[in-house]
């Protein structure tokens, strides 16, 4: 055998993916501060019953020390950026010298439930926004400051402050009527098999949650963690960025973070969470 042949095989063994069953999902409960109680199972939504019974959070992959950060606010890294956020929120920018606090006051009254139906329809302008997306809006025609860049500094701190005021309330996105056509496409992107290693997010995500990929115990892929503190990198991580990793993962060309194609895929995988608390910022690995 010569040395491209050995290469060759050598590339094929490291590329196939396999997958180690393992215990699946674990029975532990989580409350925030002792007063938020987190919905991490629930029945799975209509829309995807014939895929699995119930839709589980992405904590109940991790193990029980990074899930007990979580449970209190003084512990969860993600909370300290909640903080930065908020200081966002109640700064003047842009020409019209606005802050987004003169125009929605307190997000602990204003922003209560937002979360939970992002990404949402805009009928003025006609397209599935992002809470992102919706932020860039208001500060480039209301504030006439300049947008942030997608899953970013602010874009990021000022998401994960909006997600913390609706922790515990069950994730709610609308997937019929006008969004209905951004909803099949994001499905599409889900079940297509991307890269050399010819892998779907469902075939991670849907099939062989809690088994093991390497080291990792895989989770359903759900975003109602997001933005998600990871101990990996030390840094609030948004929802397109997690995708651009797990599609590169698979030795893929990915898509940028704000791409339609990831504004359709969170829908898509926001629907799948229905049901689900709202937990951002989660602590994740
Ligand atoms: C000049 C007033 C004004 C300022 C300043 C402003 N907004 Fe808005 N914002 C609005 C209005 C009006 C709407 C409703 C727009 C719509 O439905 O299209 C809105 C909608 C939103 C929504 C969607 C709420 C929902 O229930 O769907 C979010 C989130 C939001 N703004 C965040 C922000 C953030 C973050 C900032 C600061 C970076 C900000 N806004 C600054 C006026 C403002
Ligand atoms: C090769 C297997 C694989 C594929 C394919 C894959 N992922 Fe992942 N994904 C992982 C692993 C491993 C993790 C980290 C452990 C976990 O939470 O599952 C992860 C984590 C995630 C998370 C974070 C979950 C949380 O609770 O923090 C999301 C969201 C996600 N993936 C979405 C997707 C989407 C959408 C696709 C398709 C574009 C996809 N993944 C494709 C392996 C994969």
């Amino acid at each position: 055998m010569n040395f491209k042949a050995l290469t060759a095989i050598a590339s094929a063994l490291t590329l196939s993916a396999s997958f180690v069953a393992a215990g699946g999902a674990d029975d532990d409960t989580l409350v925030v501060n002792d007063e938020i109680s987190i919905v991490t199972k629930a029945a799975a939504p209509a829309h995807m019953a014939d895929a699995v019974d119930e839709v589980i959070s992405g904590w109940h992959f991790r193990t029980d020390e990074t899930q007990s950060l979580q449970a209190d606010d003084f512990d969860n890294p993600g909370m300290l950026f909640v903080e930065q956020g908020l200081d966002v929120w109640n700064t003047a920018d842009g020409s019209e010298g606005k802050s987004c606090a003169d125009c929605h006051g307190d997000p602990e009254e204003s922003m209560v439930g937002v979360r939970t139906v992002y990404p949402k329809w805009n009928e003025a302008a006609g397209e599935v926004r992002t809470l992102q997306m919706q932020m860039n809006d208001c500060r480039e025609n209301r504030m006439g400051a300049e947008a942030w860049k997608y899953d970013k500094a602010d874009a990021i701190n000022v998401e994960a402050m909006i997600a913390s005021v609706s922790r515990g309330l069950p994730m709610n996105v609308a997937i019929d009527g006008p969004a209905a056509a951004t909803w099949e496409q994001g499905k599409e992107l889900y079940y297509t098999r991307t890269g050399q290693l010819e892998l779907s997010c469902a075939n991670c995500h849907e099939q062989n949650f809690g088994n093991y990929i390497r080291a990792d115990h895989l989770s359903q892929g759900q975003i109602n963690g997001f933005p998600t503190y990871r101990l990996k990198n030390a840094k609030l991580n948004g929802v397109h960025s997690r995708f651009k990793g797990c599609v590169r993962d698979t030795r893929a060309e990915t898509y940028k973070p704000g791409s339609a194609e990831f504004v359709a895929l969170e829908l898509y995988v926001a629907s799948r969470g229905n049901g689900l608390s709202v937990e951002g910022p989660s602590v994740r690995n």
